[in-house]
């Protein structure tokens, strides 16, 4: 038994707009970049980050997992106690942070969750699936803009178990569920040859509660499309074909995943929350000192990352959009 309905909120808490410049988390912290544990601790020890785009991505969200659910949500069975705890913190953050857009009442282990943001209200039981419309990750995904990955550690290893995930860089939670840790990196190219992957495994395995970390990690997509999905390749990964030096600025886009991760105290499992940011390249040279550094660091490049991020073949002609913008 569930219930879910409208409340007669209106929508009186709008998101405060900030430009997308003033706000985009650019990667780059120098004029090359190498792939390395760049994870830095997190101060605010937050998952959510709430900005003008929520309407729209939680909106498109929801579109997938309505068309193709399997495709961006999968879990084992062993994940609910983890998936619980994620959505109690989730929504305990959120009441907390942000009460303008999310309240709760609580009434013993019966919850009731409002989101004012979209006048919608859930009443469920703590612990007991039957009371929620979907399995709980899949419930409170779509109530946040971060996709959500839930990791398990066990037998001294780490196991994506479970996740919503509706805006992939290219990677599949359908293929990926139930892999260690070093099989579902084992695309990226010198990650696990070059010691790397051993060394970030290790330092996950020792991740305590109560001490997050945060990465971020970049990659560039044509026409700002998030739900880049292995599986739809031919929708959106044939556009790389038609960008030009004319067209760069207005058809690529710089996408930044900014990582955040988790150490669940009760599940023992790790949270791995993404929260993917994209501004086109025309936008970000306003900032010419972004110009000129993003050109730094594509000129530089290894050739088999600029592949691996699916760019070398358009790569020279953005490198010349930015450097007529400067
Ligand atoms: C438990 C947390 C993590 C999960 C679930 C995760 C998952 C993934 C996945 C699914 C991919 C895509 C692989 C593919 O192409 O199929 C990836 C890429 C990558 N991961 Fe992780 N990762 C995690 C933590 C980290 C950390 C802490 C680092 C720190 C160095 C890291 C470094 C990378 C790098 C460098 C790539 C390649 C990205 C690119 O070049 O665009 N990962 N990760």
């Amino acid at each position: 038994m569930y219930h879910m309905e409208l409340t007669s909120a209106s929508r009186s808490h709008a998101i405060p707009s900030q430009p997308l410049i003033d706000r985009f988390p650019f990667p780059f912290k120098e004029d090359k970049y190498r792939y390395s544990n760049n994870s830095k601790a997190l101060e605010s020890p937050l998952v959510l980050d709430i900005t003008p785009e929520y309407f729209e991505e939680v909106k498109s969200k929801r579109d997938i997992l309505a068309k193709t659910h399997n495709r961006a949500y999968q879990a084992l069975s062993h994940s609910m106690d983890g998936q619980w705890e994620i959505l109690e913190n989730i929504i305990e953050e959120m009441v907390e942070q942000h009460p303008g857009y999310f309240g709760l009442e609580k009434d013993g282990d019966i919850w009731t969750f409002y989101n004012y943001l979209l006048e919608e209200q859930q009443t469920f039981t703590l612990g007991d699936p039957s009371t929620l419309p979907y399995e709980p990750l899949d419930f409170i995904g779509r109530h946040v803009q971060e996709d959500l990955i839930y990791i398990g550690h066990r037998n001294g290893d780490l196991y994506m178990d479970a996740g919503q995930l509706c805006f992939p860089a290219n990677w599949s939670i359908a293929f990926n569920l139930g892999m260690t840790y070093t099989e579902f990196h084992s695309p990226v190219p010198h990650y696990s040859d070059s010691g790397l992957a051993e060394k970030v495994r290790n330092f996950l395995l020792r991740m305590e509660a109560g001490k997050p970390w945060t990465r971020l990690n970049w990659t560039l997509t044509v026409d700002g499309v998030l739900p880049t999905f292995p599986e739809i390749f031919d929708e959106w990964g044939t556009k790389a074909n038609e960008v030009t030096v004319e067209n760069a600025g207005e058809r690529v886009y710089l996408r930044v995943e900014d990582q955040k991760l988790f150490r669940l105290p009760r599940s023992y499992g790790i949270l791995f929350g993404i929260h993917t940011h994209l501004i086109s390249v025309e936008e970000l040279c306003k900032k010419q000192e972004w110009a000129v550094r993003f050109c730094n660091v594509l000129e530089d490049l290894p050739d088999y990352m600029a592949e691996y991020k699916g760019f070398l073949s358009y790569k020279p002609y953005l490198v010349q959009y930015l450097k007529n913008s400067f």
